[in-house]
């Protein structure tokens, strides 16, 4: 008998036809997600759940599974599962590090750059049909090339963004709880700094950090005085890193240039302040979505799970 499998939502069908060969798949929910009880319904007879960022799989979920061995996310981040629990009942948790890499540091600079240069309005102001003719005053942004960029997380897309910044001819400083061997920064043309002497000198500081207990709240409205008066702050990594309370306060006094966000602190929630002013950019957190990226985060949490329910240590394990 196949295992049974549960997909918490709709899914990328190539993926749930190579799955449907091995285990029998039952789907959650299509375009919404699962509410809790109704997933602590559904995951009552599984063996294995692939997962999405949105799910919390807290101690409740896991203790209506008597029978789950892997719960495979299909995300980096894991700060929607409670691992250590996991851990303690023998249940594997895993992500899908390595293949977003790249999609997510191209969108974090594709927010740098939307930012500084005010593309968005510039391109609602066109479609509005205000533009007359050039003017030499008209959407002055910010320029990129040559200046200081501040990378908080210098992890897998911590580095990413830092090889591109190489092409922008920037002085590249980065923070993270340890340093990289000297050797590396000299290849990645980064100095490590303390997280105040970055925001202090940074005119871009992107985040890249995961979601833990010492990086919630780190970007507090104290460090946020920090940044320059013209700095750009992006952050692609977990909303709950920056006191977005704070942001909103910072970006509607003028107090920084401009953000570019593309995670909330209460996803998908935003501050309505956010919403209504003009000086930052808010994506619906799709720092990975590329059709490439996508496929292959799907087919390696897909993998993972597979694993796990041949009775192998899947590759991604986090605990
Ligand atoms: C996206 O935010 C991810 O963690 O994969």
């Amino acid at each position: 008998m196949k295992p049974k499998v549960l997909i918490t939502r709709e899914f990328i069908p190539e993926v749930i036809e190579y799955l449907k060969k091995h285990v029998e798949l039952e789907i959650g929910a299509i375009n919404r997600g699962l509410l809790k009880e109704e997933l602590i319904e559904k995951i009552k007879d599984k063996e294995g759940i692939i997962c999405l960022l949105t799910d919390r799989i807290d101690k409740e979920i896991m203790d209506s599974a008597p029978r789950l061995k892997i719960i495979a996310n299909c995300a980096v981040g894991y700060d929607n599962i409670d691992v250590g629990y996991a851990k303690a009942k023998g249940i594997y948790v895993t992500n899908t590090p390595g293949v977003l890499t790249e999609a997510t540091a191209d969108l974090t600079w594709a927010l740098i750059l939307a930012v500084a240069r005010r593309i968005p309005q510039a391109d609602l102001f066109t479609r509005q049909k205000k533009f007359k003719g050039w003017s030499l005053t008209l959407f002055l942004g910010k320029e990129i090339f040559g200046k200081k960029l501040g990378i908080i997380g210098l992890g897998r897309i911590g580095k990413a963004v830092a090889k591109r910044a190489k092409g922008f001819n920037m002085e590249v400083f980065y923070y993270d709880i340890k340093r990289i061997p000297e050797r590396e920064e000299k290849e990645l043309n980064v100095s490590y700094l303390s997280l105040d002497e970055l925001l202090r000198n940074s005119d871009i500081v992107t985040i890249h950090t995961s979601l833990n207990e010492t990086s919630y709240h780190l970007i507090s409205a104290e460090k946020i005085k920090l940044l320059k008066k013209d700095a750009i702050l992006v952050n692609v990594a977990r909303g709950p890193v920056i006191d977005e309370e704070a942001l909103a306060t910072a970006l509607e006094e003028g107090k920084i240039w401009g953000a570019g966000l593309d995670v909330y602190e209460n996803e998908p929630q935003i501050n309505e302040k956010l919403l209504k002013l003009e000086n930052v950019i808010l994506l619906p957190h799709i720092g990975s979505a590329t059709e490439e990226t996508r496929y292959k985060m799907a087919m390696t949490a897909a993998e993972n799970l597979l694993l796990a329910l041949h009775g192998k240590k899947p590759k991604n394990l986090v605990w």
